[in-house]
């Protein structure tokens, strides 16, 4: 699918987000373990999220809907020896693979081109540590076997700061013996240990570390996932680039191991309020208010990059209208998400006129430069697809997105909700 794009005057009105996908990942799989049922509301209705709840329904899991429209998910009897295709979602295949490794099952777990490039060694690794007998294909990458049960806790300090990483040992932690450690260099975000906390596990977290153990079954219960952050940024961004914008985003997850972007474009002076500050399921939200103001450049290292991992490419559009020089250093994660990030982001912003350069572990943007409509790619990445969006808004003349159904993984209604608040 191509998307067109021409120039917006300006972004009004109020928005509700779709539900956070790394949080609706955990609500089904930690749902699948628990005892009695988990409801959850506000699922999105992703491409992401509906490959976690196939592949929970393959394991023998009974996903049903509601008479509210709300999901029930409850465990049933386990399928021994599913394949399980994860599609597009890395989060799907790495935290599965902690399920299965954790109980008596054997299963194959593949994914779709892009997904098959992704490292999967820095799962296997520890899950094998952990006794699960783990096979992936040459260079640590899927299809991957996993066979579990068995399993011993262990104290595991992963290199790269990953919460899918985390988020895996910890659910593999739930049917170990004794007690599982995981010790991040970086804080990641946090949504496994608020789930299973509000689930009645005790999770013991302490000076960079976080511990489970397999006491302690999770109880099913009512979970409202808040509005997705990470698709909220791409408004916030459009909407503080477009002079006279002024819009309202209800319900938003506002997480702090998250919301690095916020942070990093409040630092580049864009006015950005909170209201509405509540909570659900053991998550942060509240409604987002946006108004346009200049921006001005900033540096972003990796001690924050975790908070904003998703967020840099949004945030590269960001900085190409911003005053001075942006520069993004120990990102080097980037260059294994959906698509090489790092490549994808300078390829479509020079397509545009950026002023923007490579390196091996980030970009340095010199900014503010006016961009001008081309044809830019998605390549095969949601993210890629939204950032090009905005960045359509602000170019002159027209914008055309390849292969821009992408956006589909996380969010489905997003050119239309795009356009929606470019038109009020
Ligand atoms: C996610 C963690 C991050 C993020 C991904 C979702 C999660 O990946 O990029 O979109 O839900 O745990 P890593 O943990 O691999 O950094």
């Amino acid at each position: 699918m191509e998307i067109r794009l021409n120039k917006a005057r300006k972004l009004t009105g109020t928005l509700r987000m779709p539900g956070d996908k790394s949080i609706a990942h955990r609500a089904l799989i930690l749902g699948a373990m628990a005892q009695g049922e988990q409801v959850i509301g506000g699922l999105p209705d992703s491409g992401d999220v509906r490959s976690t709840a196939e592949c929970l329904r393959a394991l023998g899991c009974r996903i049903t809907v509601g008479q509210d429209g709300r999901l029930v998910v409850r465990a049933g009897r386990w399928t021994a020896d599913p394949d399980l295709y994860a599609g597009n979602s890395g989060t799907t295949a790495r935290l599965l693979a902690g399920l299965v490794a954790g109980r008596r099952l054997d299963c194959r777990i593949d994914g779709d081109e892009s997904l098959r490039e992704r490292p999967m060694a820095r799962i296997a690794e520890p899950l094998t540590r952990m006794g699960a007998n783990v096979r992936t294909r040459p260079g640590g990458r899927l299809p991957m076997q996993v066979r579990g049960g068995n399993l011993k806790g262990i104290v595991y300090r992963p290199e790269v700061a990953s919460a899918q990483v985390k988020s895996a040992i910890l659910i593999a932690g739930l049917h170990a013996e004794g007690k599982t450690t995981v010790v991040e260099p970086v804080p990641t975000r946090d949504h496994t240990e608020n789930l299973l906390t509000a689930m009645g596990v005790p999770v013991e977290r302490k000076n960079g570390s976080v511990s489970v153990s397999n006491r302690c079954r999770p109880g099913g219960i009512g979970v409202e996932i808040p509005g997705d952050v990470s698709s909220a940024v791409f408004f916030v961004v459009a909407a503080s680039l477009l002079r006279g914008s002024e819009i309202c985003l209800r319900g938003t997850g506002i997480n702090p191991t998250r919301t690095g972007a916020i942070q990093v474009l409040r630092e580049m002076g864009a006015r950005i309020e909170l209201a509405n500050v509540g909570s659900c399921a053991g998550e942060p939200v509240a409604d987002i208010i946006v108004r346009s103001e200049p921006l001005k450049a900033v540096d972003i290292d990796g001690s924050i990059v975790p908070a904003l991992i998703d967020e840099l490419p949004i945030l590269a559009v960001a900085a190409t209208q911003a005053e001075g020089v942006t520069t993004v250093r120990g990102a080097g994660e980037l260059r294994h998400k959906e698509s090489d990030r790092i490549r994808s982001t300078v390829r479509n912003l020079s397509r545009l006129g950026a002023d923007i350069e490579e390196m091996e572990d980030g970009f340095v943007i010199r900014g503010p430069s006016n961009l001008k409509g081309a044809e830019v790619q998605s390549f095969g990445d949601h993210r890629a697809a939204m950032s090009m969006a905005v960045a359509g808004l602000v170019a002159d003349g027209e914008t055309r997105i390849q292969d821009a159904g992408a956006a589909g993984i996380s969010y489905p209604g997003f050119f239309d909700d795009l356009r929606e608040l470019a038109r009020s």
